[in-house]
């Protein structure tokens, strides 16, 4: 190795981009996918997965920024993963097949659920848990969501992270919490529409709640689960819409449901018709986008059906985090009130002009001259 620098040698402490968590993954054996959005979960190659006995890849898309990560695990007909615990957190959303989770080492105290597709839970960290499939002749697929990269990093020992005996005590929760049962915070707990829980039996049928805040009719509604940093929530929006542009930190893991359009993504600092400046990602379900770090991101429904996504990401309503990561409650007030949201009237209008050559394509109107105040009549 040359430097520039003659006190500097290769084998001196310097500034790496390398980390523990990149040699971890590196040592799993199994793909890491890369990029800004993956087209369709449901079918990323996955390979042999040794340590968790299943098939799986990793997922470590740009606007993670090294915060959190995901991966894609699938069990064989008939198969069951090998057993595990971490002092990280995780999110699961099960894309196919059906089966259940045994959680606990305790044989006295230990619980077991069922799940399918559309099925979210959450594992507490540090609880033994132990995937099963439940058919004999199909695969079981699940995307999981974790903040590993942020743990590894911090302690990078991986003994610490695996085998660590403390027990959470305060994160496990009753029995209940895995059976669907919860508890919805509401605005008069001062926490707007979080239903709290460790167990979703079907995200694709969740109601949702009205958020007039980020316009056109979206509703939405969050989730709390094991006492977590993370967060999740559902968004839909109905056809011939789209939601405002805002921006938030890293990590939000958007993972389309139900419906059919795209997302528009530009660097704060810059125009979304600069040249260069704008990504768009078409999306179906299945389909993951994460924003990078402060971009705005405005998501389209572009298609003749009701779209709905889930994002798993950070901000939980109960644990404050750090600031840049979470920014939760500024990103629903415009940038010049000093939040992270443009308005319909700030936008540009080659916004609308592209949803609406989008949306005709499908056969559908768009709905947004009642929202945008320079198309209304
Ligand atoms: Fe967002």
């Amino acid at each position: 190795m040359t430097t520039s620098n003659p006190e500097v040698t290769a084998d001196q402490p310097r500034i790496v981009k390398y980390t523990a968590y990149d040699a971890f993954i590196e040592k799993e054996g199994i793909p890491n996918i890369t990029g800004f959005s993956v087209d369709d979960l449901r079918t990323v190659e996955v390979k042999p997965w040794e340590r968790l006995d299943c098939l799986g890849t990793y997922i470590n898309l740009d606007g993670a920024g090294k915060t959190n990560d995901s991966y894609v695990a699938e069990i064989p007909p008939g198969g069951k993963m090998a057993p595990e615990k971490h002092i990280f957190e995780k999110n699961i959303l099960v894309l196919e097949g059906r089966g259940a989770t045994l959680v606990g080492d305790d044989p006295g105290n230990r619980q077991s659920f069922e799940w399918k597709r559309g099925s979210v839970f959450s594992i507490p960290i540090n609880v033994w848990h132990q995937h099963m499939n439940g058919s004999g002749t199909d695969p079981a697929r699940f995307v999981a969501v974790t903040t590993a990269p942020l743990t590894m990093n911090l302690f990078h020992n991986e003994g610490f992270v695996f085998s660590n005996p403390y027990v959470f005590e305060d994160r496990i929760g009753g029995s209940k919490l895995f059976q669907g049962e919860g508890k919805m915070w509401t605005a008069t707990t001062g926490r707007t529409n979080a239903w709290e829980t460790n167990f979703v039996p079907d995200i694709e049928t969740f109601a949702t709640f009205t958020w007039k805040e980020r316009g056109a009719g979206g509703s939405h509604v969050k989730f709390e689960m094991a006492e977590q940093t993370q967060t999740a929530h559902v968004s839909e929006f109905p056809v011939g819409t789209y939601k405002k542009a805002h921006r938030h930190g890293p990590g939000a893991h958007v993972i389309i449901i139900s419906g059919t359009g795209y997302s528009l993504l530009w660097p704060s600092h810059g125009s979304p018709h600069e040249e260069g400046g704008m990504v768009r990602v078409d999306w179906r379900p299945g389909s993951m986008v994460v924003p990078p770090n402060g971009w705005f991101h405005q998501h389209f429904n572009g298609g003749s059906t009701p779209a709905r996504y889930l994002a798993f990401r950070w901000g939980s309503q109960k644990y404050g985090f750090s600031l840049g990561v979470a920014m939760e409650g500024e990103t629903d007030v415009s940038v010049k009130l000093g939040g992270g949201q443009i308005e319909y009237e700030d936008e540009e209008p080659a916004i609308h002009d592209m949803f609406v050559e989008t949306i005709s394509k499908a056969g559908a109107e768009s709905q947004m001259a009642q929202f945008i105040p320079r198309l209304k009549g």
